[in-house]
């Protein structure tokens, strides 16, 4: 925050007025479903995006970051599009849908600081928009809900950005809590909170260190994918979305779908949503072993059925399969590369990251980064 403080000086000439801090996210089960209308159980996690900002009297949007060399000065427009591929098109998204929902707003001087690893699917977009959607309403006193802040930052991700995420990630990162998982119905938006308790184990991060660079295209094939399974499945049923049909049903209607990439799609969904209800009654009742094993089943059906995995994420689990002290293991986030989480003996985790790091070299040629984590806070300002 110091380092970040100095800069803002060194940039504006002056000292910041505020700082806010909005976490990243992982997804301990449940993926691929939240645009699919599922129940999702994610947490937020320390590590995200800062911002020092203050306001400025020119009616000019300045953005910085000290991660990127890229910069912009927005003169306050009615409303604004997306330029190239730049860093500031998130925050300039939430800015722009602010301005089209009538709010007046006012010239801002804002230097950006994010440590969350780029390209790990630990939801550093979903990080950036609710941070800025959180330091919009509290700088110019909109009193809008932080579940109102998921609903917008999706919009940008979804119309600004072009990417048919659902809603899961900004929903998390605006509403996480310390040691527990959310437990989030992605068509009502209803939800609670469970407590994360793992006994002896942790969770620890895995990050394959392969970035996600086909991720948004793949992504969108998905999504695709999953309402052409739907528009077949719905001439026998009523269902709205994929995840409002159990395993039996499916059982019974999937000849409907007569095409075999499509029913592997549509049986990950509704089985990945099966499985998060079951997660969260082995979380609650405490039983771990089970959940490990939900995350297994879970990653086995994104590596066969929805087809997201990818060497690097299973070879990671591959390892924690036959590694004693880990009791579960899956990739987390939209695939292609990206994050695996563990759940791992705490008194395990050194030997555990030597062996996971000399298979993975073995394996892939580079070195993975392990870190444990714990459930944490969702948006908040942070006081010097
Ligand atoms: C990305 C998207 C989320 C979700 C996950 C997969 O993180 O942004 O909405 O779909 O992938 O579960």
């Amino acid at each position: 925050m110091d380092e970040l403080i100095k800069e803002f000086r060194n940039r504006f000439h002056k000292g910041p007025e505020r700082i806010f801090f909005c976490p990243g996210r992982i997804n301990l089960i449940g993926e691929h479903i939240d645009y699919n209308g599922g129940t999702v159980m994610p947490c937020a996690i320390s590590l995200g995006t800062y911002l020092a900002v203050s306001r400025n009297i020119d009616k000019c949007f300045r953005f910085q970051c000290l991660n990127f060399p890229e910069t912009a000065d927005l003169h306050l427009q009615e409303s604004y599009s997306k330029t190239g591929k730049q860093w500031f098109n998130y925050p300039l998204g939430v800015i722009n849908y602010f301005l089209q929902e009538g709010h007046d707003l006012s010239g801002l001087d804002m230097l950006f600081y994010g440590n969350l690893p780029i390209g790990a699917g630990l939801s550093s977009s979903a990080s950036i928009e609710v941070l800025t959607a959180f330091a919009l309403d509290e700088i110019f006193q909109k009193g809008i809900s932080r579940k109102a802040m998921a609903i917008l930052s999706r919009k940008v991700e979804n119309e600004f950005i072009g990417v048919n995420c659902g809603i899961m990630d900004q929903f998390t990162v605006a509403m996480g809590r310390r040691k527990t998982a959310l437990l989030l119905n992605c068509d009502t938006l209803d939800y609670e909170y469970l407590p994360f308790e793992t006994g002896a184990y942790i969770l620890v991060i895995i990050n394959s260190n392969k970035q996600r660079k086909l991720a948004d295209s793949k992504y969108n094939e998905r999504f695709t994918e999953c309402g052409a399974a739907l528009k077949l499945l719905k001439q026998g049923s009523g269902i709205n979305n994929l995840c409002e049909m159990s395993i039996a049903e499916f059982e019974l209607k999937r000849h409907l779908i007569n095409n075999p990439v499509l029913e592997k799609r549509a049986l990950h969904v509704i089985s990945e949503n099966a499985r998060v209800a079951d997660a969260a009654i082995a979380l609650q009742t405490g039983d771990l072993e089970v959940f490990g094993k939900l995350m297994y089943a879970s990653h086995q059906s994104l590596r066969d059925l929805y087809e997201v995995s990818g060497k690097e994420l299973d070879t990671i689990v591959d390892f924690c399969r036959t590694y004693r002290g880990c009791i579960g293991a899956r990739m987390t986030g939209a695939g292609f590369g990206g994050c695996a989480i563990a759940l791992i003996k705490e008194d395990q985790i050194d030997d555990f990251s030597i062996k996971l790091t000399g298979y993975y070299r073995k394996q892939i040629g580079t070195a993975p980064d392990i870190f444990a984590s714990e459930p944490g806070e969702g948006v908040r300002e942070l006081k010097p």
